[in-house]
């Protein structure tokens, strides 16, 4: 047999020693024989070697075989080495009891016969090589698996890793996309005060060329100062009324308040009167039901309001479209309200109706951020807990906003 195997033979005798060890050594090819002349010397030995099989004499002076086998077996590195007793004889019975109480495998009784010596060994050796490989392959195996763990955790924190750059990335991203709407709210409510302070303006210039013109021609009195000096200040506090209304409405709500639907859709309409007037747009506001509210962020609600509009009035006034025409309607479900809004510009084209609530998706190139839609439907469907749907009917885009009704007031 060959098995690269360690040997350990305990024998007081060292005539019995070398008896075994050349035996042994001339019979197995790969054996490393460890003899050993008392049980301390042996023990000497384990502590070194790495024992695979051991065979005791059981009668020693000082350590015994009972005694080294005990303390082979309570130690945790040793507890599996296989020990076979050498014993004499006449003593066979009571020793092999012994014996395999302390853990003993097997035992041989001396004077030994070879042949049945080395068949047993050799048995036992096939054991000890098989159970060596069986080590060897549970070793690879655990490294091999420890190796996937390591590999895995390493993944894992790798994608841990990764999934906090993108949540940065985002983060930034919505940063900017916030600032960028920002400046877009801005632009539009600055457009927005011009088209609303142009008629005052005139009117203004009006009264002033008016005054002028009196002076000139010496026919100005003090009722003339009085009167236009009355009229000036009244068209300058609708003007800061105007500014005021914008700024109100253009500051986001910290709060949710409870606010009447048609009301405050009345007033968003109000804010573009202007607008509607001076390019022909012609507005149909078809309450069905009043005194709906609903308890939401009021000023956003109005923005969403103001860029569905906005993009409406572009749409009307870029196709040229004869008769412009909006309309706002108000429906109430059981538990729901929807308010559409329907231009006749035509509808939404099908190719890039799924575009339309992207951040910067626009067709108006440079008149267009490409911002209102997709502000307007993270306000509605993340800040109001509402949805934001863009169809086409037959005459043009219908946008719906839809809320879950928060009350309902009686007096209609
Ligand atoms: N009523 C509508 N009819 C037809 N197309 C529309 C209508 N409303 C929006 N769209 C389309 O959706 C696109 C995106 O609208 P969105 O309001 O998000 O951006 P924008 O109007 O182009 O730019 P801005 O950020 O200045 O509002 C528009 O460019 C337009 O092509
Ligand atoms: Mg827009």
């Amino acid at each position: 047999v060959t098995c690269e195997c360690n040997l350990l033979i305990v024998d007081d005798v060292e005539d019995n020693l070398f008896l075994l060890e050349d035996v042994l050594e001339d019979e197995f090819d790969s054996m490393n024989v460890f003899p050993a002349t008392s049980g301390e010397a042996a023990l000497e030995i384990i502590k070194n070697n790495r024992i695979d099989l051991a065979i005791l004499d059981i009668q020693m002076p000082g350590m015994n075989g009972f005694e080294l086998c005990k303390r082979i077996k309570s130690n945790k590195e040793t507890e599996e080495m296989p020990v076979i007793f050498l014993t004499a004889a006449y003593k066979s019975k009571e020793f092999i009891q012994n014996g395999f109480k302390n853990g003993a495998v097997d035992y041989i009784i001396k004077p030994f016969d070879v042949d049945q010596l080395i068949n047993r060994l050799t048995l036992y050796l096939k054991i000890i090589k098989q159970q060596n490989q069986l080590k060897g392959l549970n070793c690879e195996l655990e490294e091999k698996v420890a190796l996937q763990t390591a590999e895995l955790r390493d993944l894992n924190g790798r994608l841990e890793e990764r999934v906090q750059e993108e949540l940065h990335k985002n983060k930034e991203k919505d940063h900017l996309i916030y600032q960028q709407s920002k400046l877009a709210i801005m632009g539009e409510m600055t457009r927005m005060i011009a088209h609303q302070w142009r008629q005052p303006l005139t009117s203004l210039l009006a009264i002033i060329q008016s005054i002028e013109f009196k002076d000139r021609i010496n026919k100005l009195t003090k009722d003339d100062i009085k009167e236009s000096s009355v009229k000036a200040k009244e068209i300058t506090q609708k003007m800061s009324t105007v500014i005021d209304d914008f700024q109100s409405f253009f500051k986001p709500d910290k709060q949710k308040t409870e606010f009447l639907v048609d009301k405050t859709i009345s007033k968003t309409l109000a804010l573009m009167e202007a607008e509607f007037v001076s390019e022909g747009i012609e507005i149909e506001f078809d309450i069905k039901v009043t005194g709906i509210t609903i308890v939401s962020y009021k000023n956003e609600f109005i923005q969403v309001l103001l860029n569905i509009l906005k993009n409406s009035v572009d749409v009307l006034m870029s196709k040229n479209i004869q008769d412009k025409k909006i309309k706002i309607s108000v429906v109430l479900s059981a538990s729901e309200i929807a308010i559409s809004v329907e231009d006749n510009a035509g509808g939404i084209p099908d190719d890039i109706i799924s575009f339309i609530f992207d951040p910067y998706f626009s067709t108006k190139s440079q008149n267009g951020s490409g911002m209102g839609l997709f502000m307007s439907k993270i306000i509605i469907e993340e800040h109001m807990n509402g949805k934001l749907i863009a169809n086409n009917s037959e005459s043009g885009a219908v946008f719906s906003l839809i809320f879950p009704i928060g009350f309902i007031s009686t007096n209609r």
